[in-house]
């Protein structure tokens, strides 16, 4: 552990937690006899409470205490709001297309950070660059307009080199944000958010005896990724929620450090149909069915299920299937699971969230037969840029470098087309490759493992999932993956974003690099 580490946590130790009643994040279960905890459900304040933002908003970033279903108080950090007399800890924060924000982030933290706003089109200094990193005791201040699209977004710390572990440690939420289309699904299908439109973010997570989280990757870790052993869905273990016999939305977040899932639901043994409406960007053109899909770190997918079939007293799982992780093409696979102490290998199968029919609902709703335009990127004058993924001597490189603030090896122009023709080593593991600053296309996946290959019945090996825009897309080891960008944007001057893998030890560990967008 290096020194500043051990400065922190000690400094942490120090500081006076606030700590929110144990009551108030989990309410007691009305369902003792059940198994497992209620799922948390986002209410109108409190943690993940969902916040409409009229004027400026100040997030404070600070050391909390959460009480955890099952557990004790976990230390915990989180975003602070005030905002029209509610207090919020890592608010959802729910904004329409096109509004104007202001936000200041008030560092209240004993370690630098930075807030990065996963997804969105910002000009650089807006994106929340590891290089604008602030102190302890300071503030950045954000003005901005949401141009994106409606989508289920999110925000979290991208503190230099302290990303995995503040995240981990709870920095982190979903930014929602609406649009006309949106608007036309939720009246559609009569979607009401926290009631039958669920965020849900999936994360695993390692806990020390006192029922706190223990981030404490080793050198091997580090190269791999940290594992938890249990599953969260929404910070709940266990997880189980009660449904109607009608429609939900699920908008699922990725919010795991390295983990990939490969989610189905499943009733007695069975993979039950879902669809699958939306991507990092918003909604697709129309519904697809699907009986499973992947999903990596930092990713998002919003699905439909059906439960309108089904029988009261039936009960299904949002599960991950097993699925072979490809790690490290042998020597590294092995040297991995003798080295990382997670009980949970990558690739094991689990329940993410018990679902219970508890009543029989009248209301029928049809799925609508288009959701949303996607218009394809005009890719013929597009400029191919391969870039590469393989390892290094404990670490991982993107066309040869690692990250270095002032150098700048991916250079675009402003108002141009790229094709990214990304090729993952075969002697690698998968990477969940963001990018800053613009959404992108998939247009194929090339030489994919039989496992995904399984799933792209959609066009150049493409799954679901890949069909609409993207700022996160998993490539697999010896796969190519080809992506559409469009590097237009109205911001003044050169914009400067990252690149990088939201395996967040890869990203820690460097496998990052700056990208300038020139004017
Ligand atoms: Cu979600 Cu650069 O990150
Ligand atoms: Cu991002
Ligand atoms: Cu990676």
């Amino acid at each position: 552990m290096s020194m500043n580490r051990r400065k922190f946590l000690s400094l942490a130790a120090a500081v006076p937690l606030t700590a929110i009643g144990a009551n108030a994040f989990f309410r007691n279960s009305a369902h003792a006899a059940e198994p497992g905890f209620p799922l948390f459900i986002p209410g109108a304040s409190g943690p993940f409470g969902v916040l409409e933002p009229e004027g400026p908003l100040k997030l404070v970033a600070e050391h909390g205490r959460l009480p955890l279903a099952g557990g004790g108080a976990t230390p915990f950090l989180w975003y602070r709001a005030s905002h029209q007399g509610k207090d919020y800890q890592n608010p959802i924060l729910r904004v329409r297309s096109g509004q104007e924000l202001k936000v200041t982030l008030a560092n209240s933290l004993s370690q630098p950070t930075i807030l990065h706003w996963h997804g969105l089109h910002l000009p650089g200094k807006m994106d929340g660059h590891p290089r604008n990193t602030i102190d302890a005791g300071a503030e950045y201040h954000y003005a901005y307009k949401v141009m994106n699209r409606g989508g289920t977004y999110w925000y979290h710390t991208h503190a230099h080199h302290l990303t995995a572990e503040q995240a981990y440690k709870g920095l982190a939420s979903f930014f929602i944000v609406e649009d006309d289309d949106d608007l036309a699904l939720r009246q559609a299908l009569n979607l009401e958010l926290g009631v039958t439109d669920l965020p849900l973010v999936i994360q695993d997570k390692r806990f020390n005896d006192k029922g706190e989280f223990l981030y404490k990757p080793n050198p091997m870790e580090g190269m791999m990724g940290y594992l938890g052993d249990v599953i969260l869905a929404n910070l709940t273990p266990s997880a189980f929620t009660e449904i109607g016999t009608r429609i939900y939305r699920f908008r699922l977040l990725n919010g795991s450090n390295a983990r990939i899932y490969k989610l189905a639901f499943v009733k007695d043994g069975r993979k039950l149909p879902y669809h699958v409406i939306g991507t990092d960007g918003g909604l697709l053109d129309k519904p697809y069915p699907v009986t499973e899909a992947f999903l990596s770190p930092g990713e998002r997918l919003d699905v439909l299920l059906d439960a309108s079939g089904l029988a009261v007293g039936d009960e299904l799982r949002l599960r991950s299937l097993a699925f072979d992780p490809l790690e490290g093409g042998g020597m590294m696979g092995g040297m991995m699971r003798r080295m990382n102490v997670s009980r949970l290998a990558s690739g094991e199968a689990f329940d993410i969230l018990k679902l219970k029919v508890a009543r029989r609902v009248s209301e029928r709703h049809r799925l609508p037969a288009r959701l949303s335009n996607i218009r394809p990127i005009a890719t013929a004058k597009a400029k191919v840029r391969p870039v590469r993924l393989e390892m290094g001597p404990m670490r991982w490189f993107i066309n040869g470098e690692t990250y270095r603030e002032d150098a700048y090896p991916i250079e675009v122009r402003r108002n141009s087309t790229e094709i990214w023709e990304i090729r993952n080593d075969r002697h690698s593991m998968a990477h969940p490759m963001h990018m800053h600053g613009f959404q992108f296309q998939v247009l194929a996946r090339r030489n994919s493992p039989a496992q995904v290959r399984a799933l792209g019945r959609y066009g150049n090996g493409r799954a679901a999932g890949d069909l609409g825009w993207k700022d996160t897309v998993l490539v697999w080891p010896g796969e190519t993956v080809r992506l559409a960008v469009d590097f237009s944007h109205d911001f003044g001057g050169d914009q400067v974003y990252v690149f990088h893998c939201h395996n967040l030890e890869h990203e820690d560990n460097d496998m990052m690099v700056n990208m300038r967008v020139r004017a």
